[in-house]
């Protein structure tokens, strides 16, 4: 039995909301594009460091992914597995490229973009997926990875067991994965990496920065 429903029917809902039927996933949209989108966007740039080429994994809608295009002006790459996502992505970032696609089997030579990050996807994945997706992009990136995630705070917790519990959601803000520095540790004891918590975010939100190189590392110790 799964632990989170990271469907295409269960996304394709979640974007449709966009034109009136689930009022939570709403206000997130909304959210997205007036305040979390350009926070985000300056939080890669940080967390990143000096890069001239992204790529950003479940890019959904690219309100985030544009923002840091016009802010950086380096090259920036999305891939989305929800069609619809895709093509209101498309249609919102001319000044990018998206590719409509499955991030856990990446079509992007080894060592393709500086910095690869993803917002709002680990905690989505099984704990075998994780393992992938952290291989892929220690494969593509040739600088940073970078891992924005739900935290483990009570509002999450309370977010989470409302939408689950109570109305009987699944996927999306109901089985989401919620991080900590130790909840990573423990999933990955050994591998290094730096951590950070987001206030700005209204204290919904971590990121977790590492090397390719201390990703490779720790895939090829585990095997
Ligand atoms: C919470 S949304 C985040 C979207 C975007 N990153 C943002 O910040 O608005 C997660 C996205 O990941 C996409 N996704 C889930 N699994 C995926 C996979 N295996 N490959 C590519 N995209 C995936 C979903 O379709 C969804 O658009």
């Amino acid at each position: 039995m799964p632990l989170h429903d990271n469907s295409l029917t269960m996304w394709d809902r979640y974007y449709a909301s966009d034109s009136g039927s689930w009022f939570f996933a709403k206000m997130i949209h909304w959210g997205r594009e007036v305040y979390f989108g350009q926070l985000f966007a300056r939080r890669v740039q940080r967390f990143g460091g000096d890069a001239s080429s992204y790529l950003e994994l479940g890019v959904g809608t690219a309100q985030t992914l544009t923002r840091l295009q016009r802010m950086t002006n380096a090259s920036c790459t999305g891939i989305e597995k929800t069609p619809r996502a895709y093509e209101l992505g498309k249609a919102l970032a001319p000044n990018c490229t998206l590719v409509l696609g499955d991030a856990l089997a990446l079509p992007f030579p080894d060592a393709s973009f500086d910095v690869i990050y993803s917002l709002g996807l680990f905690e989505h994945f099984e704990p075998q997926e994780q393992l992938k997706l952290l291989s892929e992009q220690a494969r593509v990136a040739r600088k940073r990875i970078l891992i924005e995630v739900p935290t483990r705070s009570p509002h999450m917790l309370s977010i989470m067991w409302f939408n689950r519990v109570i109305r009987k959601r699944k996927g999306v803000w109901a089985d989401d994965e919620l991080f900590s520095r130790s909840h990573f540790r423990s999933k990955f004891p050994g591998l290094s990496f730096q951590y950070y918590f987001d206030w700005a975010s209204g204290a919904m939100t971590c990121w977790f920065v590492l090397k390719p190189e201390d990703v490779k590392a720790f895939i090829s110790g585990r095997s």
